[in-house]
């Protein structure tokens, strides 16, 4: 396995491109799977989750074939419909073929994600949807065993304990758009990759009226043809870059991002005092001398994102005064706070509360972290740190940041890949 090695200290400059959004193209592959012919998706970066998306659409029988950035999906006669363990197991996102191989092919086996290190991650709220669409489901073996034959169109209450679910809304969404009769999916998330989705499956010739709302409509078609679309771009890895120039108190311009989806994470970071301006195709950002602390509480979209907590955290470690940090999506994602402490933060946990004391400077340090956007927190943490941090187990960065160690060479930072012992 590598490692990542920053040598801190060094203000960022220069423009940076962000990359098609990871948590878009998943299910927007996965909807391939609705009809026979072919699909071209567009501005697909390049990444471990998307390999095994790839993989598993080629499990299936689908064929596939990348070039650079684009990647062609043509179907056409697959007939398995089980999702094995050990793809599904190395990713959670795995789970949005159910909606596409119960509408296509009515009938679906995916094994069970289980839970994850950022908590439990239940599957529950699909489940629901999909029985509501009269989907017969059963759990054996380990794995969801579907039937989707009688499936119709139904009025579904898409809510759980922390709110409307992502995946699930593309689930039932992807299901909904070949089954007979209206789905109305109440509480649908809204997040800039389901309306992506929906934008793919319209283009498909799917009927879906009010997307972006928190009531999604779908009209069952018969078929659905093959579609033409790129995906729109990362505004996760947008808001990760933001925070690189703010921590560097540097000055980097973000090409293609759209201010627009990071609406909560500019109010914040503004709050704090980063200067945030669109400018042509991209959004600049420079940061301040002094920053000032911040409260913020994660929520479902348009509120501020859970998947940007750990980096504004990091940010926070080395701000003036005391700032909390609320996570309501994920009560239990913060496996980065030990790890930033080893860096010299001053970070306790109260319940899902964490509160940061900023401190004056952070110093490097050998740093592991098990989760996504974690891992991201402690390379921005090292790229302010004083001396070397060496982060470990980058398995799960190159899961979601496309060329991060090239992407932040280019803006001047002094960073690294090694092989791990
Ligand atoms: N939840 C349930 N039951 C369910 C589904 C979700 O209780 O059946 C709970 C979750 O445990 C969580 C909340 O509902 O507390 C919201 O979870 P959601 O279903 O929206 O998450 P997801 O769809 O599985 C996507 C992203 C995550 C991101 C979340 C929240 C993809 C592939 N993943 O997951 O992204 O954190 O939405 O915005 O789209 C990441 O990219 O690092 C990542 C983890």
């Amino acid at each position: 396995m590598d490692k990542l090695v920053i040598e801190g200290g060094r203000r960022l400059e220069g423009t940076v491109t962000i990359s098609g959004a990871k948590n878009a193209c998943l299910p927007i592959l996965a909807a391939t799977l609705l009809s026979d012919e072919k699909s071209v998706i567009r501005n697909i970066p390049s990444l471990r989750d998307i390999a095994t998306m790839l993989k598993i659409l080629k499990n299936f029988g689908a064929r596939v074939v990348q070039d650079g950035d684009v990647i062609t999906v043509e179907p056409k006669g697959y007939t398995k419909y089980t999702a094995p363990y050990d793809l599904v197991s190395t990713m959670r996102a795995s789970i949005c073929v159910l909606g596409p191989l119960l509408a296509k092919q009515k009938k679906a086996e995916v094994s069970f994600p289980g839970g994850c290190i950022i908590g439990p991650r239940p599957i529950d709220i699909h489940l629901k949807g999909l029985s509501a669409l009269n989907a017969k489901l059963k759990v054996e073996r380990g794995y969801i065993i579907a039937d989707g034959s009688k499936m119709r169109g139904s009025h579904i209450y898409l809510g759980g304990h922390f709110g409307s679910s992502v995946l699930a809304t593309a689930n039932i969404m992807m299901a909904a758009t070949l089954i007979k009769g209206v789905t109305t999916i109440e509480n649908a998330a809204c997040e800039p990759e389901v309306m992506d989705l929906a934008a793919f499956l319209v283009k498909m010739g799917a009927k879906i009226k009010d997307y972006g709302s928190h009531r999604i409509i779908v009209e069952g078609v018969k078929k659905l043809h093959g579609a033409d679309h790129s995906v729109i771009p990362d505004r996760i890895e947008a808001g990760t870059y933001m925070i690189a120039s703010a921590i560097t108190k540097g000055d980097v311009t973000l090409k293609n991002a759209k201010l627009e989806h990071l609406i909560a994470v500019e109010d914040k970071l503004s709050e704090a005092g980063i200067d945030i301006k669109k400018v042509p195709n991209g959004i600049r950002v420079r940061g301040a001398r002094r920053l000032k602390p911040i409260d913020v509480t994660t929520l479902p979209y348009p509120g501020f994102p859970t998947d940007m907590q750990a980096q504004v955290m990091s940010l926070m470690t080395v701000t003036d005064g005391i700032s909390v940090i609320t996570e309501k999506i994920y009560p239990e994602r913060f496996i980065h706070i030990s790890e930033m402490n080893r860096m010299g933060a001053n970070i306790i946990l109260e319940g899902a509360n964490a509160i940061v004391k900023g401190v004056k400077a952070l110093s490097g340090a050998p740093v592991m972290a098990s989760d996504l956007r974690a891992s991201a927190a402690l390379v921005l943490a090292g790229l302010v740190a004083k001396d070397r941090t060496d982060v470990h187990r980058i398995y799960h960065l190159d899961r979601g940041y496309e060329k991060i160690e090239e992407k932040l060479t280019k803006l001047g930072a002094k960073v690294w890949r090694e092989k791990d012992k």
